[in-house]
Protein backbone atom coordinates (compact mmCIF):
# COMPACT_ATOMS: atom_id res chain seq x y z
CA UNK A 1 0.00 0.00 0.00
CA UNK A 2 1.89 3.19 -1.20
CA UNK A 3 1.41 6.32 1.10
CA UNK A 4 2.65 9.66 -0.39
CA UNK A 5 3.82 12.90 1.69
CA UNK A 6 3.19 15.67 -1.67
CA UNK A 7 4.72 19.03 -0.32
CA UNK A 8 2.61 21.97 1.11
CA UNK A 9 1.91 24.49 -1.37
CA UNK A 10 -0.44 26.61 0.00
CA UNK A 11 1.41 29.92 1.02
CA UNK A 12 2.81 30.21 4.93
CA UNK A 13 2.42 26.57 5.10
CA UNK A 14 5.96 25.12 6.70
CA UNK A 15 4.75 21.90 7.98
CA UNK A 16 5.23 19.12 6.91
CA UNK A 17 2.62 15.51 7.23
CA UNK A 18 5.66 13.20 8.22
CA UNK A 19 8.88 13.03 10.30
CA UNK A 20 12.07 10.74 9.97
CA UNK A 21 10.68 9.10 13.38
CA UNK A 22 6.95 8.44 11.57
CA UNK A 23 8.28 7.31 8.35
CA UNK A 24 10.46 4.83 10.14
CA UNK A 25 7.33 3.55 12.20
CA UNK A 26 5.42 3.53 8.44
CA UNK A 27 7.35 1.49 6.45
CA UNK A 28 7.72 -1.04 9.71
CA UNK A 29 4.06 -1.28 9.04
CA UNK A 30 4.25 -2.31 5.58
CA UNK A 31 3.61 0.58 4.05
CA UNK A 32 5.04 2.09 0.96
CA UNK A 33 6.40 5.57 1.80
CA UNK A 34 6.76 8.23 -0.88
CA UNK A 35 7.69 12.10 -0.13
CA UNK A 36 8.12 14.74 -2.38
CA UNK A 37 11.02 15.95 -2.87
CA UNK A 38 11.70 19.03 -0.38
CA UNK A 39 8.75 18.47 1.44
CA UNK A 40 10.43 18.63 4.86
CA UNK A 41 12.35 21.97 3.59
CA UNK A 42 10.54 24.50 5.71
CA UNK A 43 11.09 22.23 8.81
CA UNK A 44 14.97 21.30 8.51
CA UNK A 45 14.35 17.79 6.83
CA UNK A 46 16.13 17.19 4.11
CA UNK A 47 15.08 14.92 1.46
CA UNK A 48 18.50 12.32 2.42
CA UNK A 49 17.25 12.62 6.18
CA UNK A 50 13.87 10.88 4.90
CA UNK A 51 15.44 8.69 2.39
CA UNK A 52 17.32 7.46 5.14
CA UNK A 53 14.28 6.50 7.20
CA UNK A 54 12.81 4.72 4.94
CA UNK A 55 10.78 6.75 2.35
CA UNK A 56 11.06 6.87 -1.31
CA UNK A 57 11.48 10.61 -2.69
CA UNK A 58 9.63 11.69 -5.95
CA UNK A 59 10.78 14.30 -7.67
CA UNK A 60 7.53 15.94 -8.67
CA UNK A 61 4.21 15.92 -6.82
CA UNK A 62 2.10 13.98 -9.59
CA UNK A 63 5.10 11.40 -8.86
CA UNK A 64 4.65 11.11 -5.44
CA UNK A 65 0.57 11.11 -5.64
CA UNK A 66 0.33 8.60 -8.84
CA UNK A 67 -1.23 5.15 -7.74
CA UNK A 68 -1.33 6.09 -3.49
CA UNK A 69 -3.33 4.57 -1.56
CA UNK A 70 -3.03 6.81 1.15
CA UNK A 71 -2.40 10.22 0.99
CA UNK A 72 -0.88 12.19 4.34
CA UNK A 73 -1.42 16.88 4.05
CA UNK A 74 -1.28 18.98 6.49
CA UNK A 75 -3.51 21.43 4.22
CA UNK A 76 -6.43 20.39 2.07
CA UNK A 77 -5.23 19.94 -1.00
CA UNK A 78 -5.79 22.11 -4.45
CA UNK A 79 -7.83 20.92 -6.94
CA UNK A 80 -4.79 20.19 -9.09
CA UNK A 81 -3.86 17.78 -6.41
CA UNK A 82 -7.17 16.59 -5.79
CA UNK A 83 -6.78 15.60 -9.68
CA UNK A 84 -3.79 13.74 -9.04
CA UNK A 85 -5.40 11.63 -6.75
CA UNK A 86 -6.43 8.21 -7.48
CA UNK A 87 -10.29 7.25 -7.17
CA UNK A 88 -10.73 5.58 -3.60
CA UNK A 89 -7.31 7.10 -2.47
CA UNK A 90 -7.49 7.53 1.37
CA UNK A 91 -6.77 11.72 2.42
CA UNK A 92 -6.19 12.89 5.68
CA UNK A 93 -5.42 16.17 6.64
CA UNK A 94 -6.64 19.19 8.55
CA UNK A 95 -9.48 20.13 5.87
CA UNK A 96 -11.50 23.05 7.41
CA UNK A 97 -14.39 21.78 5.69
CA UNK A 98 -16.33 25.02 7.20
CA UNK A 99 -14.38 27.50 5.23
CA UNK A 100 -15.01 25.78 1.61
CA UNK A 101 -17.85 23.05 1.55
CA UNK A 102 -18.13 23.28 -1.94
CA UNK A 103 -14.97 21.21 -1.87
CA UNK A 104 -16.38 18.27 -0.06
CA UNK A 105 -18.22 17.48 -3.09
CA UNK A 106 -15.12 17.48 -5.46
CA UNK A 107 -13.78 15.17 -2.90
CA UNK A 108 -16.68 12.85 -3.48
CA UNK A 109 -16.61 13.37 -6.87
CA UNK A 110 -13.20 12.36 -7.28
CA UNK A 111 -13.64 9.30 -4.87
CA UNK A 112 -11.65 10.14 -2.51
CA UNK A 113 -12.32 9.12 0.92
CA UNK A 114 -11.10 12.26 2.85
CA UNK A 115 -10.38 12.36 6.52
CA UNK A 116 -10.00 16.03 8.38
CA UNK A 117 -8.37 15.71 11.46
CA UNK A 118 -9.23 18.65 13.22
CA UNK A 119 -12.69 16.46 13.34
CA UNK A 120 -11.12 13.88 15.97
CA UNK A 121 -13.15 13.73 18.88
CA UNK A 122 -12.06 15.23 22.54
CA UNK A 123 -12.25 11.47 23.72
CA UNK A 124 -9.22 9.51 25.68
CA UNK A 125 -8.48 6.83 23.15
CA UNK A 126 -8.54 9.51 20.20
CA UNK A 127 -5.68 11.64 22.58
CA UNK A 128 -2.75 11.02 20.97
CA UNK A 129 -4.71 11.42 17.32
CA UNK A 130 -5.88 15.07 18.47
CA UNK A 131 -4.31 17.69 15.98
CA UNK A 132 -5.99 20.80 17.76
CA UNK A 133 -3.97 20.03 20.59
CA UNK A 134 -1.22 19.19 19.43
CA UNK A 135 -1.01 22.17 17.36
CA UNK A 136 -2.89 24.60 19.73
CA UNK A 137 -0.32 23.75 22.46
CA UNK A 138 2.43 24.63 19.96
CA UNK A 139 0.35 28.49 19.18
CA UNK A 140 0.09 29.33 22.86
CA UNK A 141 3.44 29.43 23.90
CA UNK A 142 4.27 30.87 21.04
CA UNK A 143 1.76 33.62 21.18
CA UNK A 144 3.08 34.56 25.02
CA UNK A 145 6.55 35.06 23.62
CA UNK A 146 5.88 36.69 20.35
CA UNK A 147 3.78 39.14 22.86
CA UNK A 148 7.16 39.44 25.20
CA UNK A 149 9.53 39.89 22.20
CA UNK A 150 7.27 42.06 20.33
CA UNK A 151 6.61 44.39 24.10
CA UNK A 152 9.05 47.50 25.08
CA UNK A 153 9.15 46.32 28.29
CA UNK A 154 10.61 43.45 30.77
CA UNK A 155 8.15 41.01 31.25
CA UNK A 156 9.47 39.34 34.77
CA UNK A 157 9.79 41.56 37.70
CA UNK A 158 13.27 42.84 38.11
CA UNK A 159 14.73 44.73 41.50
CA UNK A 160 17.99 46.64 40.77
CA UNK A 161 20.20 48.90 41.87
CA UNK A 162 19.00 51.54 39.42
CA UNK A 163 15.44 50.94 40.50
CA UNK A 164 12.36 47.95 40.21
CA UNK A 165 10.76 47.20 36.98
CA UNK A 166 7.16 45.67 37.66
CA UNK A 167 5.86 42.81 36.10
CA UNK A 168 3.80 42.48 32.84
CA UNK A 169 0.20 41.62 33.14
CA UNK A 170 -0.60 39.34 31.03
CA UNK A 171 -4.31 38.27 30.45
CA UNK A 172 -5.56 35.34 28.43
CA UNK A 173 -8.87 35.10 27.18
CA UNK A 174 -10.32 31.58 26.03
CA UNK A 175 -8.63 28.72 28.24
CA UNK A 176 -8.47 25.60 25.53
CA UNK A 177 -5.32 24.05 24.42
CA UNK A 178 -4.00 26.96 23.47
CA UNK A 179 -5.07 29.59 26.26
CA UNK A 180 -3.60 26.78 28.75
CA UNK A 181 -0.23 26.44 27.73
CA UNK A 182 -0.07 30.54 27.13
CA UNK A 183 -0.61 30.86 30.55
CA UNK A 184 1.84 28.42 31.87
CA UNK A 185 4.30 30.24 29.26
CA UNK A 186 3.42 33.96 30.19
CA UNK A 187 3.94 32.70 34.21
CA UNK A 188 7.12 31.59 33.20
CA UNK A 189 8.20 34.84 31.68
CA UNK A 190 7.13 36.18 34.68
CA UNK A 191 3.75 37.73 33.83
CA UNK A 192 1.15 38.60 36.74
CA UNK A 193 -1.58 36.26 34.97
CA UNK A 194 -4.99 36.28 34.92
CA UNK A 195 -7.66 34.47 32.30
CA UNK A 196 -11.67 34.28 31.19
CA UNK A 197 -13.64 31.71 29.85
CA UNK A 198 -17.28 31.09 29.28
CA UNK A 199 -16.71 27.21 31.28
CA UNK A 200 -16.50 27.42 34.24
CA UNK A 201 -14.79 24.34 34.32
CA UNK A 202 -11.66 26.39 33.58
CA UNK A 203 -11.67 27.95 36.53
CA UNK A 204 -9.53 25.55 38.84
CA UNK A 205 -6.98 24.72 35.66
CA UNK A 206 -6.42 28.53 35.45
CA UNK A 207 -5.80 28.62 38.82
CA UNK A 208 -3.41 24.90 38.85
CA UNK A 209 -1.13 27.24 36.55
CA UNK A 210 -1.25 30.28 39.29
CA UNK A 211 -3.62 32.35 37.21
CA UNK A 212 -6.63 34.53 38.39
CA UNK A 213 -9.73 33.44 37.27
CA UNK A 214 -12.18 36.25 35.57
CA UNK A 215 -15.71 35.15 35.14
CA UNK A 216 -19.02 36.69 34.53
CA UNK A 217 -21.19 35.55 37.30
CA UNK A 218 -24.41 34.60 35.82
CA UNK A 219 -26.65 30.89 36.00
CA UNK A 220 -25.68 30.67 32.28
CA UNK A 221 -23.18 27.61 31.42
CA UNK A 222 -20.85 27.96 28.21
CA UNK A 223 -20.38 24.51 28.05
CA UNK A 224 -21.47 22.35 24.76
CA UNK A 225 -20.74 18.51 23.77
CA UNK A 226 -17.07 17.79 23.73
CA UNK A 227 -15.78 20.12 26.07
CA UNK A 228 -16.26 23.13 23.71
CA UNK A 229 -18.00 26.74 24.45
CA UNK A 230 -21.37 27.21 22.82
CA UNK A 231 -22.73 30.77 21.57
CA UNK A 232 -23.68 32.92 24.82
CA UNK A 233 -27.09 35.17 25.40
CA UNK A 234 -26.72 38.38 24.60
CA UNK A 235 -27.29 39.38 27.81
CA UNK A 236 -23.90 37.23 29.17
CA UNK A 237 -22.27 38.80 26.25
CA UNK A 238 -22.53 42.43 27.75
CA UNK A 239 -22.00 41.30 31.33
CA UNK A 240 -19.07 39.83 29.90
CA UNK A 241 -18.08 42.76 27.77
CA UNK A 242 -18.26 44.49 30.86
CA UNK A 243 -16.01 42.87 33.00
CA UNK A 244 -13.22 42.93 30.36
CA UNK A 245 -13.65 46.48 29.68
CA UNK A 246 -12.82 46.95 33.58
CA UNK A 247 -10.17 44.43 33.56
CA UNK A 248 -8.60 44.69 30.29
CA UNK A 249 -7.10 48.64 30.92
CA UNK A 250 -4.82 47.30 33.37
CA UNK A 251 -3.68 44.93 31.06
CA UNK A 252 -0.07 45.42 29.41
CA UNK A 253 -0.58 41.62 26.91
CA UNK A 254 -3.65 40.26 26.01
CA UNK A 255 -3.59 36.59 24.24
CA UNK A 256 -6.82 35.93 22.71
CA UNK A 257 -7.90 31.92 22.03
CA UNK A 258 -11.55 31.98 21.89
CA UNK A 259 -13.33 29.76 19.20
CA UNK A 260 -17.22 28.50 18.40
CA UNK A 261 -16.40 25.38 16.35
CA UNK A 262 -18.00 26.07 12.51
CA UNK A 263 -18.94 29.70 13.95
CA UNK A 264 -16.73 32.99 13.58
CA UNK A 265 -14.91 33.45 16.52
CA UNK A 266 -16.80 36.12 18.68
CA UNK A 267 -15.85 39.62 20.00
CA UNK A 268 -14.28 39.88 23.23
CA UNK A 269 -12.17 42.79 22.50
CA UNK A 270 -13.72 45.97 21.23
CA UNK A 271 -12.21 48.70 19.14
CA UNK A 272 -13.27 51.07 22.74
CA UNK A 273 -11.43 48.17 24.73
CA UNK A 274 -8.44 48.57 22.66
CA UNK A 275 -8.67 52.49 23.17
CA UNK A 276 -8.49 52.19 27.22
CA UNK A 277 -5.46 50.04 26.80
CA UNK A 278 -2.51 51.17 28.03
CA UNK A 279 0.18 52.76 25.17
CA UNK A 280 2.54 49.85 24.31
CA UNK A 281 0.35 47.06 25.07
CA UNK A 282 0.23 44.17 23.10
CA UNK A 283 -2.78 42.20 21.89
CA UNK A 284 -1.75 38.43 20.20
CA UNK A 285 -5.35 37.69 18.78
CA UNK A 286 -5.10 33.51 18.08
CA UNK A 287 -8.35 33.61 16.47
CA UNK A 288 -7.27 35.49 13.80
CA UNK A 289 -8.10 32.71 11.40
CA UNK A 290 -11.64 32.66 12.17
CA UNK A 291 -12.00 36.33 12.10
CA UNK A 292 -10.68 37.14 15.14
CA UNK A 293 -11.38 37.94 18.75
CA UNK A 294 -10.90 41.45 17.95
CA UNK A 295 -12.11 43.67 15.34
CA UNK A 296 -8.96 45.75 14.31
CA UNK A 297 -7.22 42.27 13.80
CA UNK A 298 -6.21 42.39 10.62
CA UNK A 299 -5.45 38.40 9.96
CA UNK A 300 -1.81 37.93 8.57
CA UNK A 301 -0.35 41.05 9.70
CA UNK A 302 0.96 43.20 13.19
CA UNK A 303 -0.59 46.58 13.18
CA UNK A 304 -0.79 49.32 15.93
CA UNK A 305 -4.17 50.55 16.45
CA UNK A 306 -4.75 53.70 19.42
CA UNK A 307 -1.25 53.16 20.36
CA UNK A 308 -1.32 49.46 21.03
CA UNK A 309 -0.08 46.35 19.09
CA UNK A 310 -2.01 43.38 17.53
CA UNK A 311 -0.55 40.64 16.18
CA UNK A 312 -2.54 38.67 14.31
CA UNK A 313 -0.32 36.27 12.72
CA UNK A 314 -2.05 32.84 10.71
CA UNK A 315 -0.83 29.52 11.61
CA UNK A 316 0.99 30.33 14.91
CA UNK A 317 2.28 26.92 15.22
CA UNK A 318 3.74 26.65 11.67
CA UNK A 319 6.24 29.26 13.45
CA UNK A 320 7.62 26.44 15.48
CA UNK A 321 7.34 24.25 12.03
CA UNK A 322 10.30 21.12 13.17
CA UNK A 323 8.29 20.80 16.46
CA UNK A 324 4.80 21.21 14.86
CA UNK A 325 5.62 18.42 11.81
CA UNK A 326 6.97 16.27 13.99
CA UNK A 327 3.63 16.47 16.48
CA UNK A 328 1.40 16.25 13.29
CA UNK A 329 3.12 13.40 12.11
CA UNK A 330 2.78 11.78 15.25
CA UNK A 331 -1.05 12.33 15.38
CA UNK A 332 -1.20 10.95 11.57
CA UNK A 333 0.59 8.25 12.78
CA UNK A 334 -2.02 6.98 15.54
CA UNK A 335 -4.22 7.60 13.60
CA UNK A 336 -3.50 5.25 11.13
CA UNK A 337 -1.84 2.39 13.11
CA UNK A 338 -5.26 1.09 13.94
CA UNK A 339 -6.81 0.95 10.36
CA UNK A 340 -3.80 -1.28 8.96
CA UNK A 341 -4.51 -5.14 9.20
CA UNK A 342 -1.15 -6.43 10.32
CA UNK A 343 -1.50 -9.38 8.12
CA UNK A 344 -2.68 -7.92 4.84
CA UNK A 345 -0.66 -4.36 5.35
CA UNK A 346 -4.08 -2.94 3.82
CA UNK A 347 -6.47 -0.86 5.62
CA UNK A 348 -9.22 -2.04 7.36
CA UNK A 349 -11.71 0.52 8.28
CA UNK A 350 -14.59 0.05 11.18
CA UNK A 351 -16.64 2.72 9.75
CA UNK A 352 -18.89 2.58 12.81
CA UNK A 353 -15.88 3.26 14.98
CA UNK A 354 -16.43 7.11 16.22
CA UNK A 355 -13.18 8.34 15.43
CA UNK A 356 -13.69 7.42 11.38
CA UNK A 357 -17.61 8.51 11.54
CA UNK A 358 -16.36 11.88 13.15
CA UNK A 359 -13.59 12.60 11.00
CA UNK A 360 -14.47 11.03 7.82
CA UNK A 361 -16.42 13.50 5.31
CA UNK A 362 -16.56 11.56 2.25
CA UNK A 363 -16.85 7.85 1.60
CA UNK A 364 -17.17 5.50 -1.83
CA UNK A 365 -18.03 9.58 -4.04
CA UNK A 366 -20.49 10.62 -1.07
CA UNK A 367 -20.57 13.12 1.56
CA UNK A 368 -21.27 11.25 4.81
CA UNK A 369 -20.43 13.74 7.60
CA UNK A 370 -23.62 14.24 9.11
CA UNK A 371 -22.67 18.04 9.46
CA UNK A 372 -21.98 18.67 5.96
CA UNK A 373 -24.39 15.75 3.98
CA UNK A 374 -27.73 16.96 2.35
CA UNK A 375 -29.82 18.12 5.08
CA UNK A 376 -26.67 18.75 7.44
CA UNK A 377 -26.50 21.92 8.91
P1 LIG B 1 -11.24 25.98 21.34
O1 LIG B 1 -9.99 26.20 20.55
O2 LIG B 1 -12.45 25.48 20.64
O3 LIG B 1 -11.64 27.33 22.10
C1 LIG B 1 -10.72 27.99 22.95
C2 LIG B 1 -11.38 28.40 24.24
O4 LIG B 1 -12.19 29.56 24.02
C3 LIG B 1 -12.30 27.35 24.86
O5 LIG B 1 -11.87 27.06 26.17
C4 LIG B 1 -13.67 28.03 24.85
O6 LIG B 1 -14.45 27.65 25.98
C5 LIG B 1 -13.29 29.49 24.90
N1 LIG B 1 -14.34 30.42 24.49
C6 LIG B 1 -15.25 30.31 23.48
N2 LIG B 1 -16.05 31.38 23.47
C7 LIG B 1 -15.64 32.21 24.46
C8 LIG B 1 -16.08 33.49 24.94
N3 LIG B 1 -17.11 34.11 24.38
N4 LIG B 1 -15.42 34.05 25.99
C9 LIG B 1 -14.37 33.39 26.58
N5 LIG B 1 -13.93 32.19 26.17
C10 LIG B 1 -14.55 31.60 25.13
O7 LIG B 1 -10.90 25.02 22.56
P2 LIG B 1 -9.95 23.75 22.59
O8 LIG B 1 -8.60 24.15 22.98
O9 LIG B 1 -10.08 23.02 21.32
O10 LIG B 1 -10.57 22.91 23.77
C11 LIG B 1 -11.97 22.58 23.77
C12 LIG B 1 -12.26 21.54 24.82
O11 LIG B 1 -11.78 20.26 24.47
C13 LIG B 1 -11.70 21.82 26.20
O12 LIG B 1 -12.70 21.45 27.12
C14 LIG B 1 -10.53 20.90 26.30
O13 LIG B 1 -10.19 20.60 27.64
C15 LIG B 1 -11.10 19.70 25.59
N6 LIG B 1 -10.07 18.79 25.09
C16 LIG B 1 -10.25 17.44 25.27
C17 LIG B 1 -9.34 16.54 24.77
C18 LIG B 1 -9.56 15.08 24.94
O14 LIG B 1 -10.25 14.68 25.83
N7 LIG B 1 -9.04 14.26 24.05
C19 LIG B 1 -8.16 16.99 24.02
C20 LIG B 1 -8.08 18.43 23.89
C21 LIG B 1 -9.02 19.28 24.39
Amino acid sequence: MKLAIPKERQDGETRVAASPETVKKLVALGLDVTVEAGAGAHASIADAVFAEAGAKIAASEAEALKDADLVFKVRAPSDEEIGLMKRGAMLAAILSPYDDKARLKKYADAGVNAFAMEFMPRITRAQSMDVLSSQSNLAGYKAAVNAAAKFTRATPMMMTAAGTIAPARAFVMGVGVAGLQAIATAKRLGCIVSATDVRSATKEQVESLGGTFVMVESSESGDAAGGYAKEMSDEYKRAQAALVAEHIKKQDIVITTALIPGRPAPVLVTEEMVKSMKPGSIIVDLAAERGGNCPLTEPGKTVVKHGVTIIGDLNVAGQLSVDASALYAKNLLNFITPLIDKETKSLKIDWADEIITGTCLTKDGQVIHPAFREGGN
